[in-house]
């Protein structure tokens, strides 16, 4: 982990008191930390560094890190480079998704905060127009391959052609990226280990309903952004999942109740509104729908359209 991250990160078991991460360190270099903990001084709680990826996730959240299916698993990996990378390896109807999500973002002063970041590449983005990006992940395994990306800037992966057919791609990586102002951790947007207002901007892209407890995951982006000026990008294809979260906590797809109706017409009004998750609201600068795609294997891929809403306040 980089070492200008070390004294930002609290305690995601103590988060109502933002208790500091006191740092422990065994092995580094002048740039990072390699093995090490950040321990809570308050619960005692103690947060790995191996292999320079700290993974700052409450104890529940701990396993699902580790996951090899899901998000864990190698072909996720295949499909998410694609997504993410296919422009730069001139890939067959590559996505322009990301460019299109990152040109939304005004250049601002100070960190993002890139949620469900996956591999990476929105969070390489934004570092276009922001002093420096954090990304986070449940994944274990995109993390990894995240800071591998900058550290090499460069990608090098097995692509699924059919099963374990696969084909070696690579590409280096746009040189305006600021890698060395990128850092990657494995956190959870259910309880994000920054301190409140630490962040200028923060992005929510295509992760509301992966998680459990999707009012929880934009009342902690709220929590980390600055109350004055901030801007947030929320994009989401509002598939909801009945094995993720339950529809009680469905922020729309519902036909009764507080949520009752469309996902982006209830999460614009919650963005505006100054009670609820987001306090203080932001003003709505911009709306729209972005064509994503993921590729599975050779002739499968998946279309989405997500749709998307930048805030300012
Ligand atoms: C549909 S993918 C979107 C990834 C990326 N934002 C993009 O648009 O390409 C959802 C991502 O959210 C991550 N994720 C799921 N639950 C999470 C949680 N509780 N905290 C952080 N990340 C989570 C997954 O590992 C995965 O990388």
């Amino acid at each position: 982990m980089k070492k200008w991250l070390t004294k930002e990160l609290i305690c995601p078991e103590c988060l109502e008191q933002e208790v500091f991460l006191n740092l422990e360190s065994q092995k580094e270099n002048d740039q990072e930390i390699i093995e090490g903990n950040l321990i809570c001084p308050q619960c005692g709680q103690q947060y790995t560094i191996h292999e320079g990826i700290a993974v700052v996730v409450p104890k529940k959240t701990l396993p699902i890190t580790r996951e090899s299916t899901g998000y864990g698993s190698f072909s996720m990996l295949s499909s998410y480079f694609w997504s993410h990378y296919s422009e730069f390896f001139n890939g067959p109807d590559a996505t322009d998704a990301y460019k299109k999500w990152a040109a939304a973002f005004e250049p601002q002063n100070g960190w993002a905060l890139d949620i469900g970041c996956s591999v990476g590449r929105l969070s390489f983005e934004m570092t276009k127009t922001h002093d420096r990006v954090v990304g986070i992940d449940t994944s274990l395994s995109f993390i990894r391959a995240a800071r591998k990306l900058a550290a090499q800037k460069r990608l090098e992966f097995e692509m699924i052609m059919e099963g374990r057919i696969t084909e070696k791609k690579s590409t280096s990586l746009p040189s305006e990226f600021n890698f060395d102002h990128t850092e990657f951790i494995v956190a959870d947007a259910t309880a994000l280990p920054f301190p409140r207002e630490r962040f200028a901007t923060a992005s929510s892209v295509n992760i509301l309903e992966k998680v459990s407890d999707p009012a929880l995951h934009l009342t902690e982006a709220n929590r980390v952004m600055d109350k004055k000026n901030a801007q947030f990008l929320f994009s989401d294809p509002f598939s909801w999942d009945e094995s993720v979260s339950s529809p009680d906590t469905w922020l729309g797809g519902r036909n009764q109740g507080p949520y009752k109706g469309y996902g982006m017409e209830n999460i614009c009004r919650l963005m505006e509104e100054d009670s609820g998750p987001f306090s203080p609201g932001f003003t709505i600068r911009q709306t729209g729908e972005v064509l994503w795609k993921i590729r599975k294997t050779r002739h499968l891929w998946e279309h989405i359209t997500s749709q998307f809403i930048l805030g300012k306040r």
